[in-house]
């Protein structure tokens, strides 16, 4: 299906990447990515672990109908840039605590992301490319909502931002060792960005 076909975006004038699914192949890339990922931009994102032998066993068991996993990669395909969560559904957690908000999650309709971004590539524009990715593959799988999968923390006035762009709309917060928002977007013919 063209929502899940890999696509090649012009991020400047002189470099282009691909945005597309994670493949079987990919666990050395992608673990690389983990270990380049800084410690402030771990302490924003940790939907799993990223150690090797995990990242294998992901890679092992692709399975989109439960996680879409999303990756941009260098134009000649040796370095992961980026990578993307779309979970159908929520995780346990975040279901519990939709459900107390009087949102109760539905694995048919509901889609939960979590978005990283490598270091180096931040704040120049790829964060756009893969939320209108995702969206596509949202609409494709008939999804209705999203939800910010963990959260976001209240201190990551980047993403914060960025889902607001979207449209989406915060409606709780939670505290673990800091201040959280949870944010969902209904999906509708707007939201583009
Ligand atoms: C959050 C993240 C996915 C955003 O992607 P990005 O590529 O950095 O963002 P983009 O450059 O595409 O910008 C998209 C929007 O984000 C916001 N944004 C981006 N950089 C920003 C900055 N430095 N300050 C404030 N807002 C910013 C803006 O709303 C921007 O819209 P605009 O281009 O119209 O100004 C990315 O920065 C990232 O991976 N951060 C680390 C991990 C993380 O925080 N994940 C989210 C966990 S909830």
């Amino acid at each position: 299906m063209e929502a899940f076909s890999p696509e090649t975006i012009q991020l400047s004038p002189d470099e282009s990447i691909i945005i597309r699914l994670l493949d079987s192949t990919d666990a050395p890339k992608l673990t690389t990515y983990f270990k380049g990922l800084s410690a402030e931009t771990r302490s924003y994102f940790a939907p799993h672990s990223f150690v090797e032998e995990t990242v294998r066993h992901i890679c092992r068991t692709l399975n989109p109908a439960e996680i879409v996993r999303l990756i941009a990669t260098s134009a000649d395909n040796q370095t992961i840039i980026a990578y993307v969560l779309l979970l159908s559904g929520a995780t346990p957690s975040d279901a519990v605590r939709y459900q107390a908000l009087g949102i109760p999650i539905n694995v048919e309709t509901d889609f939960s992301i979590a978005p990283s971004i490598a270091d180096a590539y931040q704040s120049r524009g790829l964060g756009n490319h893969l939320m209108k990715k995702a969206l596509t593959i949202a609409r494709a799988m008939h999804k209705e909502r999203i939800v910010l999968w963990g959260g976001v923390q209240a201190r990551n006035i980047r993403a914060h931002r960025y889902y607001q762009k979207y449209g989406f709309i915060e409606v709780g917060q939670f505290e673990n060792d800091v201040l959280n928002f949870d944010m969902c977007l209904t999906l509708s013919e707007m939201n583009n960005g």
